[in-house]
């Protein structure tokens, strides 16, 4: 249940591994935080992450293997979710994958791999676990998508068209879910320094895994459906989603 503040007490985490996700859960952990499951493929890193929570103070954290890819998959894991936290206040969804866009590297199996884990595999997960927050009227969605969602650019389109489907598919689902007791929130991260983008040179307006905690914190505590890590970039994007075609195509990627 929430606590006073409206701060989730119970979540259960999509991608349990990701620095982005710990970074949040650091920050819930420090109000009223109280019980995590944590999901993700590997076991090992899922424990060393659920032991990094109990040292927080979060009382009780525990780990469940579960592929996003694998959505027949989804509908247990929203059950498990239910029966180990009883009220889900907060569904995190971390997991996701840059993938590759370069031409020469292009392939069937690459490309639908990425589609599946950052979009179709998370969308399929978070409609079952919709539901279990509907049957309890109450709970939030905070989904992890990007700033390449807005504008897919040359240089990553394939991980830029994945979010941009994940992100309309929250949009939607948080209209329809409207008056249910249910929100879903889209965070749009800028470049952050994680194990995602350590091979990467860094960006302009970059944050850090820290600041993407705050700001998702701060964006629950005002009630915000969409948060722009860092804030200026949604006036950033305002004016890059309009700039055309010719022009958006020629500028540093
Ligand atoms: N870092 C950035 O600059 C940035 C910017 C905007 C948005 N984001 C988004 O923020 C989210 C978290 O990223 P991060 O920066 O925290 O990177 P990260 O530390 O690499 O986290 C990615 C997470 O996705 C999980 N994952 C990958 N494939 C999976 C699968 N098939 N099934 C289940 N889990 C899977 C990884 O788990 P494994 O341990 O199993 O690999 C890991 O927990 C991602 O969705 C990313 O797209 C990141």
């Amino acid at each position: 249940m929430n606590d006073v503040t409206a701060m989730p007490q119970s979540a259960v985490v999509v991608g349990g591994t990701s620095e982005l996700a710990f970074a949040v859960l650091g920050e819930l952990a420090r109000r009223r935080l109280r019980s995590v499951l944590l999901t993700g493929r590997d076991l090992d890193a899922l424990e060393r992450a659920a032991a990094r929570l109990r040292d927080l103070g979060v009382a009780t954290v525990t780990t469940a293997a579960h592929d996003v890819c694998g959505v027949d998959g989804a509908p247990a894991l929203a059950a498990a979710a239910r029966s180990q936290l009883g009220q889900v206040d907060l569904v995190l969804v971390a997991a996701g994958v840059l993938g590759s866009s370069a031409l020469d590297a292009l392939d069937a199996r690459g490309v639908a791999r990425t589609l599946t884990t950052n979009f179709t595999g998370p969308a399929a997960l978070i409609a079952e676990l919709a539901s279990v927050l509907r049957a309890q009227g109450t709970g939030r969605i905070v989904v992890l998508s990007s700033v390449a969602a807005v504008r897919a650019r040359r240089a990553n389109f394939v991980y830029g068209s994945s979010k941009a489907g994940l992100d309309a598919f929250c949009q939607g689902l948080g209209d329809a879910l409207a008056g249910s007791g249910v929100a879903v929130v889209v965070v749009r991260p800028g470049f952050v320094r994680t194990a995602m983008t350590a091979a990467l040179p860094s960006q302009p307006l970059a944050a850090r895994p820290a600041d993407v905690g705050r700001a998702v914190v701060a964006g629950l505590a005002r009630g915000d459906e969409t948060i722009w890590v860092p804030g200026v970039l949604r006036a950033v994007f305002a004016v890059l989603r309009i700039v055309p075609r010719a022009v958006w195509r020629r500028l540093p990627q």
